[in-house]
């Protein structure tokens, strides 16, 4: 038998396997492993992103924001003072950078936020009669979420309405209007896009008294006809609390609802909370405190591990409930741009995210995304 009759076949063997590397390094190419390619099919990935991240000031962060998330919430940009500073006068212009960068990345795109007790333009506190309010907060829904009717997909319409005991808190808005300015911030919402999902978004909603008073006001909405879509349970978290009985616990009360659960907001604080020292005082005092902040040159990697962990576990319980569970929304993008590390305290160094100061993925993120190999 000649030897090419031999080697022809093994030829073609070696050849085909050589296309196939090259075609599955293609796909990874187009699909490079990240955080939404991961999770796609369980839940959307978000991130919250701040100015400098809406205007693309830096590239590292740009292309990561792009690589790893699916969704987006505007930190900051789209709250009452910032977009809505002058009775007849709207800022839309980085809501408008903010929209159109989910749109052309494809992106699930959150409102946040329309109804805050919080950030609110001066001109609002100077409001002192009823009707003038409704109009006012009507104008402020319909404006707004009718500027990006079909872009905003889901809109945070009103936040942090609730005290710890479930009760309604005390705000301009209830003092003015009365628990009905609830109702009606939906329904302006629906009307202006009926498309939009509308969410209630609040934290510690994982506190039985507080998932008490959150489940009574979704069910008047929905007593009253008025559309709601999901529940935001933000998760400001720490190592430890609240448990994963109680994040469970919550999910399936509120998904009970028949509404949709988004976990929004996500970090995980791993320095001391100056709210559990009994007799503390959040002041001055502590500022400078090494007891405080005790990692300012990096996370030991102790706690690096216990941060991974706390991630696995938390993002395990996702997973049991992804058919409840719409979208996860981390609070930021990198350790070095969160809200923790100034507040409660200012000028700390807190570790809360899955991406390090120097936008490289940290432990936590490789635990996030191990939890998915184990299932492919
Ligand atoms: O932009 C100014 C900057 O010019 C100035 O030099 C600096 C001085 O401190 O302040 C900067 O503004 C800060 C802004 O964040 C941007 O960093 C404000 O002081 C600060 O109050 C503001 O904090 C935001 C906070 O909401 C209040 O709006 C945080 O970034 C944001 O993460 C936080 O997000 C809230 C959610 O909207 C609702 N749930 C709780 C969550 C955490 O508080």
């Amino acid at each position: 038998m000649p030897l090419s009759r031999l080697y022809l076949p093994l030829l073609g063997v070696l050849f085909s396997c050589y296309s196939c590397t090259i075609t599955n390094s293609d796909t990874a190419l187009a699909n490079p492993p990240s955080l939404k390619t991961a999770y796609q099919g369980n839940f959307h990935i978000g991130a919250a992103l701040n100015r400098p991240q809406i205007y693309e000031a830096d590239s590292v962060a740009a292309a990561l924001i792009r690589k790893e998330f699916n969704s987006i919430t505007a930190e900051n940009m789209m709250k009452w003072m910032h977009i809505h500073p002058g009775v007849d006068s709207f800022q839309f212009e980085a809501a408008d950078k903010f929209v159109t960068l989910g749109e052309e990345n494809d992106m699930f795109i959150v409102g946040h936020t329309l109804v805050w007790h919080s950030q609110l333009a001066p001109w609002v506190q100077e409001i002192t009669d009823r009707d003038s309010m409704l109009q006012h907060l009507q104008n402020h829904v319909s404006k707004i979420v009718g500027r990006y009717k079909d872009s905003v997909r889901g809109w945070d319409v009103v936040n942090e309405a609730l005290n710890e005991d479930g009760s309604l808190r005390s705000s301009l808005f209830l003092e003015l209007i009365g628990d009905e300015y609830l109702l009606k911030a939906f329904e302006w919402a629906a009307a202006a896009d009926p498309a939009a999902e509308l969410y209630y978004n609040d934290y510690s909603l994982c506190n039985p008294a507080k998932r008490e008073g959150a489940i009574a006001l979704v069910k008047r909405l929905q007593a009253n006809g008025v559309k709601i879509d999901g529940i935001g349970m933000q998760g400001h978290w720490g190592l430890d609390s609240p448990s994963l009985e109680e994040i469970e616990n919550s999910i399936l009360a509120y998904s009970a609802l028949g509404v949709k659960v988004m976990i929004t907001e996500l970090d995980i604080n791993v320095i001391p909370n100056p709210w559990d020292l009994e007799g503390a005082d959040v002041n001055q005092n502590f500022e400078g405190s090494p007891f405080m902040d005790p990692y300012p040159a990096g996370l030991p990697d102790s706690v690096q591990i216990q941060l991974a962990q706390r991630y696995e576990d938390i993002f395990k319980l996702f997973l049991k409930h992804e058919d409840k569970i719409a979208r996860v929304t981390f609070w930021g993008v990198n350790d070095g741009q969160s809200w923790k590390n100034d507040w409660p305290i200012k000028g700390r160094t807190n570790y809360p995210l899955l991406f390090d100061r120097a936008f490289q993925p940290k432990k936590a993120y490789h635990r996030v995304m191990g939890l998915k190999k184990l299932d492919e």
